[in-house]
């Protein structure tokens, strides 16, 4: 949708309910040894096929959110195209989202529209479409400024390339965002330090550093299994991420989230979404939306079919691919409140915004251990501050434990 169709959509409507939408594009040139995201190789696609079906989809889930919602006023904060790799998505096909998302619900004012993108060459070559699409926001996954990184990570794009897409991105983009991988085998500090400091040197927005991760089912999975050392000493890279946060911070990128930094009013909204416990709907194979049903203490949780062939055929027949549509306890939201809220450096309130007062639930519920809260605060991992909970550097190194525990 060009800039000037999007701004027609951004009627102002202070009364209409906020929300999500993320769109998920399964398809990628090849796939990494470490990813386990719901990709796919990408093989001859019947694309007039998956824009109807995307479209399609994207209107039963409209249907849904006004029905759990009670109603029909709607406005869409965000929409986020992930992947999978977005940049591969014939460009007609995200412009059609988005002015059918725009016949479907409000745009708020400064609707934030993001996509993630390989930076491969071919590839930035669509991204001028993308932008008049109304694409707003660019994600970029440069993994690593080294080739010696790149090649570990079994990426299809060299540093080169990442330098000209990042160049190109900021031309294009007001808003770009930059994905690094770090925690590599025998990775040092002073090879890490460089690397953050040249991309945060391009001028991005925006940065998002993970720690390499070795997940179940993924080609370094079975590497390790079988006696490869594909990760750095945990010390290591516990150092690694305080250095992150010095080194993001000096250049004025403050950490708000564990593995993410950014300048002032340039976090990813779509994400807080998530992280806030927020309504999001979504659209495309192996994605999942919540909707917390108002003034019930419930949520709407669904999750759709995950194989693309799968998800074409029930699209097909059903006009949506919902494999599990269910209604989530008060207690399981609870749960994932401190799961998301704590990865957040502001935190979150102690009391969830979600507590209707009027309704009696059973208290014990509703608690974090009391005694490992008071341990974790005593040890400095935890900070209880103006009626918030949050994690401090060292608690947020230490998350998982202190979850398994708070939440026992
Ligand atoms: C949806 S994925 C990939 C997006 C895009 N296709 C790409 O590869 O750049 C989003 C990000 O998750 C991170 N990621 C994926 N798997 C990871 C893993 N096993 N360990 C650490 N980071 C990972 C990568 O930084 C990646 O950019
Ligand atoms: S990391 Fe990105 S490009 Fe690689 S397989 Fe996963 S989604 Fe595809």
């Amino acid at each position: 949708m060009p800039a000037s169709r999007l701004e027609s959509a951004c009627a102002p409507n202070a009364a209409a309910v906020p929300l999500s939408l993320y769109i998920h594009w399964p398809f990628c040139v090849s796939k990494c040894p470490y990813c386990d995201f719901n990709s796919h190789i990408a093989g001859e696609l019947d694309e007039a096929a998956w824009l109807r079906s995307m479209c399609a989809e994207l209107e039963h889930m409209a249907r849904i959110a006004a029905e759990t919602l009670s109603t029909d006023k709607l406005r869409l904060e965000t929409i986020f195209f992930g992947g999978g790799t977005p940049s591969l998505m014939p460009p007609k096909i995200v412009s059609a989202l988005i002015d059918k998302a725009a016949t479907l619900f409000s745009f708020a004012n400064n609707i934030e529209i993001t996509a993630e993108a390989n930076p491969n060459s071919a590839e930035m070559k669509q991204m001028e479409s993308f932008h008049s699409a109304g694409i707003n926001r660019l994600s970029l996954g440069i993994q690593s400024l080294h080739n010696e990184g790149l090649a570990f990570l079994g990426r299809a794009h060299s540093v080169d390339e990442a330098c000209n897409a990042l160049e190109q991105a900021l031309t294009l983009f007001d808003r770009v965002s930059a994905d690094l991988i770090y925690g590599l085998p025998e990775q040092t500090a002073a090879e890490w330090q460089q690397q953050l400091t040249q991309i945060i040197g391009f001028g991005i927005q925006h940065l998002s550093a993970y720690q390499l991760t070795i997940e179940p089912g993924t080609i370094f999975h079975s590497r390790t299994r079988a006696g490869a050392i594909l990760t750095a000493e945990p010390d290591h890279v516990a150092d690694l991420y305080e250095l992150t946060e010095d080194i993001a911070a000096a250049a004025g990128l403050p950490a708000y989230e564990v593995s993410n930094y950014a300048a002032a009013n340039n976090q990813a909204r779509h994400n807080l979404t998530y992280w806030q416990s927020g309504n999001w709907i979504a659209v495309g194979p192996g994605a999942h939306g919540r909707i917390t049903y108002p003034h019930q203490q419930k949520r709407r949780h669904f999750r759709l079919r995950r194989s693309p062939g799968g998800w074409l055929n029930d699209v097909a027949s059903n006009g949506h691919a919902i494999e599990e549509d269910r209604i989530e306890a008060a207690c399981d939201m609870y749960e994932e409140y401190w799961m998301m809220g704590l990865r957040l450096v502001k935190g979150m309130p102690l009391t969830p915004p979600f507590f209707a007062p009027d309704i009696a639930l059973p208290g014990s519920v509703f608690c974090l251990d009391a005694e490992w809260q008071a341990r974790f605060c005593k040890e400095g991992w935890l900070i209880e501050e103006g009626g918030c909970l949050k994690a401090s550097l060292q608690g947020r190194m230490r998350l998982d434990y202190m979850l398994g525990k708070l939440l026992g």
